[in-house]
């Protein structure tokens, strides 16, 4: 009996560990809303077919949901395997959005990439922005970051409502 008790200490504590190491070296799982990614999809940057956009730690999907009922291609990438499976089951009917598992800060962007979505803070962006400035660079094409609720300090946004801003960040 007492082997069952100590293996379930042991699973809770190893799912608690897969929520909390990301909050750590990322950002916690904190869904952005609905209502603001209408906002960011047709008052800040306005996206169509012709956008393939890139959300960096994909939580629940929200975001990958919104980019493609806007008609937009989208991607996203998230650290915690158990979100990666969940989120994966819910996009499952969704033609032109999927989830991979891994790391935002090493994550290759594709070519088609257009926009990169980031709900992070304020130690993160920094780290995802040059990361941004990096793959902009390597793609040779100019791409637009959105991010939610943090700004890069000294680095003037295209636009700004809240709780978004747009940053053009070009090769
Ligand atoms: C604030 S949530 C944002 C979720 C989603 N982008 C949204 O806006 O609803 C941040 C997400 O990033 C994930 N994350 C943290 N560090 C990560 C990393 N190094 N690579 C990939 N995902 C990471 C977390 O697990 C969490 O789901």
């Amino acid at each position: 009996m007492e082997w069952v008790v100590l293996a379930t200490i042991f699973f809770a504590m190893m799912i608690l560990l897969i929520f909390l190491l990301p909050g750590i070296i990322g950002a916690p799982y904190v869904p952005s809303e609905q209502k603001d990614l209408e906002t960011a999809f047709t008052k800040l940057r306005k996206i169509g077919k012709k956008d393939f956009v890139v959300d960096l730690g994909a939580g629940d999907g929200i975001v990958l949901k919104a980019a493609a009922a806007h008609g937009a291609k989208a991607l996203g990438v998230e650290i915690n395997p158990i979100l990666t499976i969940w989120t994966r089951f819910q996009l499952r009917k969704i033609e032109n959005a999927q989830i991979k598992c891994g790391d935002m800060y090493k994550f290759e962007l594709p070519s088609e990439t257009t926009i990169v979505y980031a709900y992070a803070n304020n130690f993160t962006i920094p780290r995802l922005f040059k990361r941004t400035q990096d793959e902009a660079k390597r793609l040779g094409k100019t791409l637009y970051l959105i991010s939610n609720a943090f700004d890069q300090k000294d680095i003037k946004p295209k636009k700004h409502i809240d709780p978004y801003y747009l940053y053009e960040i070009k090769p």
